[in-house]
């Protein structure tokens, strides 16, 4: 059925006007704020209210100046004049985790600082605010000849990045240089840092993380995924390391939020930081990704997951040690397998291959013959990298398993010191930073997880079941190797670490050498450091010099019209529609701010099945089960909603609504990023994708790909209702319901 309208389109594509492409597929795409021009007809078509300008402008306060970068890998969102932020509850998971203990469990229950003074400075957790974002294209390739070495060309831009940066960085600000489009594009970034970020609130983990793994990436969700923080100053409302004395600070521009909701189809959109997509990468790269990279990296986290989780059901004190960590393996793990089952489904190796035809054949002709030779090369070096990409695969999720491993090779330093090849510390630095390591790795630690993590990967589980060694015991038995590394190594044991790190001194760096796991791991890494990564980094190099002709090659056969002509020729119709469709090419996300829009929209995940838009508190009832850690419902939130006591924060319908869905492109990074309506009025807080549109990395399908939203109106409910933290409430700008005010 599906196929059979495919095979229409290229009928199709010469019937309609260039211009209604654009509207068939807004829901694709990351889009530079600065060249928002671009999108503004399209998106106001769609139904925002605003200009470009609005989103982001320097000349004056813009949205963007709310938006920030929330420590590592997330973004947030400033929602007061007080420098109230919003994130999601697993982006501010570490600060939470951080300030919890066994008496202020503020993980299980939830925490609310009840004035200024009772907010927990979090040491290391920064926000970055964007100042601007110039296009430095010129500045940093001008005269670099296409033939010049990689190498030269990297030093080159290395050196003019810098020299860019440099006035900016003088002034305090930090700004970055970043590639765009395969560095064909330049952009820099300047950002103002602020590095004293407090813990203001968060609702407990059967709130916060409802669901757990076995609702990530799946709707219908009812995650209540968020937590507050705020960002402090100095008196000049600077940027100050934490003090007592620094006051909230005072944002330029923050958020109002709008708790009128959405219907399905309203517009929407997204201001945050997607890390990364490979929407433009080859046919020979999404197959190693489909039937090499993910099929291994499962199959290990499988096995390793296995393990973790019957120690987890086995031991309460296990499921604690264990409960961040199978998050985050098992979170890859799910995804991946998402993301495997949609590209078999779109078909993308094959639509990317008679993509790749076309390309060809166009090399042929005048407008293409600089980008002759780049396919053939490309596939050449991928077939190159593959056997070091299986390596490296094999190290990262099967050598080092082990939590061991990785913690003995970490001793290098205090071994290098001791034995006085490296001056960079004194001993007893070295010994602290070693006694702190090994606080910290021994608290969530149980050798005997450990040991049957490495007993268990020593083998890799083929796609047939059968079970391959590649782990090494150099003559020995896996059995006795076990026996030496966890009954002999100080890696192994908190009792023999601190025996050890106690009696410490310098000629100890010989017992460290006789340390079984501590020789293995100088075995195993020198391995990877020697005999794989050099390969990785040459074919990567290449890759990547080829991936970024490609590129141009890609935009520059968009740009020549040949596409129509070249498809007239019978070339199969299901190529890229990102490769075809919009005015423009997007660039691949890179961890800098887009924006991305779309609609709050429904979707059909499978045959005779419909997901509604968005989910309420009823469904919370219906998964609630007490006896399974993630599905436990707390009596508050119970009595609230017998009571219905909502106040504001239902819809016009009287349901409490909790999560949605919109046809928004994002990805990781864009978790805790802000949803806006029309208006730019704060109605969600974005923080994962569906299940079946997890190949949006690679390839976008309108059909199927969706972004899960945490409904604003929950997120309020939860601090205002079930917490009572209305003086967070009081500081932030809401416009009621219609309903609510009896309009
Ligand atoms: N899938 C979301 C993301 O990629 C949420 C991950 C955290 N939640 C979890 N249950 N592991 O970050
Ligand atoms: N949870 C993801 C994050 O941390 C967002 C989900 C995704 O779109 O990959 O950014």
């Amino acid at each position: 059925m599906k196929k059979s309208i495919l095979n229409k389109w290229p009928l199709l594509a010469f019937l309609l006007l260039p211009g209604s492409f654009s509207v068939l597929r807004a829901d694709e795409g990351m889009w530079i704020p600065l060249l928002l021009d671009q999108n503004e007809a399209e998106m106001q078509r769609m139904g925002l209210q605003l200009d470009a300008e609005d989103i982001y402008s320097i000349n004056h306060s813009s949205l963007k100046d709310a938006v920030v970068i929330f420590g590592g890998g997330c973004t947030g969102e400033v929602v007061s004049d007080q420098g109230l932020v919003l994130t999601n509850h697993h982006c501010g998971y570490d600060a939470i985790q951080y300030h919890s203990s066994v008496e202020h469990d503020y993980l299980t229950d939830g925490f609310w600082a009840g004035s200024f003074e009772e907010e927990l400075p979090c040491p290391g957790l920064e926000v970055r605010f964007l100042d601007r974002i110039t296009d430095v294209t010129d500045a940093v390739l001008h005269d670099l000849d296409a033939k010049l070495p990689e190498k030269v060309r990297e030093d080159s831009i290395r050196i003019r990045s810098k020299r860019l940066a440099g006035p900016f960085e003088a002034e305090g600000y930090e700004a970055r240089v970043v590639p765009f489009y395969y560095g064909n594009q330049y952009y820099m970034f300047v950002y103002e840092v602020y590095p004293d970020v407090r813990l203001v609130g968060t609702p407990p983990s059967n709130i916060g993380k409802f669901g757990g793994d076995t609702d990530n990436w799946m709707w219908p969700r009812h995650t209540g995924d968020f937590s507050v923080f705020r960002i402090y100053a100095d008196s000049a409302n600077r940027p100050a390391s934490y003090s007592p004395s620094n006051r909230p600070y005072k944002p330029e521009k923050h958020l109002s939020i709008d708790l009128n909701g959405y219907e399905e189809g309203d517009f929407t959109f997204v201001l945050g930081y997607p890390g990364s997509t490979q929407e433009y990468i080859s046919s020979y790269a999404v197959r190693l990704i489909e039937d090499v990279m993910d099929p291994m990296r499962i199959s290990a986290r499988t096995e390793r997951l296995d393990v973790i989780k019957a120690a987890m059901d086995r031991d309460a004190k296990t499921r604690i040690q264990y409960a961040s960590k199978a998050a985050g393996i098992a979170n890859g793990w799910k995804k991946w397998q998402g993301e495997i089952k949609g590209l078999e489904r779109l078909n993308v190796v094959g639509s990317k291959q008679d993509y790749e035809t076309v390309f060809q054949d166009w090399c042929s002709g005048v407008n293409g013959k600089e980008f002759a030779g780049i396919l053939p090369a490309l596939k050449e070096n991928y077939q190159g990298l593959e056997p070091y990409l299986v390596m490296q695969i094999i190290f990262q999720e099967h050598i080092l398993a082990p939590e061991a491993v990785s913690f003995a090779y970490s001793f290098n330093l205090l071994h290098d010191v001791a034995k006085g090849t490296d001056s960079s510390m004194s001993l007893e630095d070295a010994l602290a930073v070693c006694k702190e390591k090994a606080g910290i790795f021994f608290k969530d630690y149980d050798p005997e997880v450990d040991r049957a993590i490495f007993e268990r990967l020593a083998f890799m589980v083929n796609a047939d079941g059968t079970r391959e060694q590649v782990i090494d015991f150099e003559g020995s038995t896996l059995e006795k190797q076990l026996d030496w590394f966890y009954g002999k190594s100080v890696f192994t044991s908190r009792e023999r670490m601190e025996k050890f790190l106690g009696n410490f001194k310098e000629s100890s760096y010989k017992a460290l050498e006789r340390d079984p796991m501590f020789k293995y791991a100088q075995v195993v890494f020198g391995q990877y450091v020697n005999q794989t990564y050099p390969f990785i980094r040459m074919y990567n190099a290449r890759i990547d010099s080829l991936q970024r002709l490609y590129m141009k090659g890609q935009i520059r056969l968009k740009e020549s019209g040949d596409f129509a002509s070249l498809m007239r020729v019978g070339i199969r119709n299901d190529i890229p529609l990102s490769n075809v469709g919009s005015e423009m090419l997007y660039p691949d996300a890179n961890f800098t701010m887009r924006v991305a829009y779309g609609q709050v929209k429904g979707f059909e995940p499978a045959d005779a099945v419909e997901y509604a838009p968005y989910t309420t508190l009823a469904g919370i009832m219906e998964k609630e089960d007490p006896d399974i850690y993630d599905y436990v419902v707390e009596a508050r939130l119970k009595d609230l909603y017998a009571r219905k006591d909502y106040g504001p924060y239902a819809n016009a319908l009287g349901e409490m609504p909790v999560a949605f869905v919109g046809t928004n492109h994002t990805t990781g990074g864009n978790s805790g990023s802000p949803v806006l309506n029309g208006d730019g009025n704060l109605i969600g807080i974005n923080f994962d994708r569906n299940w079946e549109g997890t190949m949006s990395d690679v390839r976008y399908d309108p059909d199927m790909c969706r972004n899960i939203m945490l409904d604003i109106r929950y997120c309020l409910f939860i601090i205002d209702k079930f917490a009572g933290a209305e003086r967070l409430i009081d500081e932030m700008d809401i416009i009621k319901p219609v309903w609510y005010r009896g309009e």
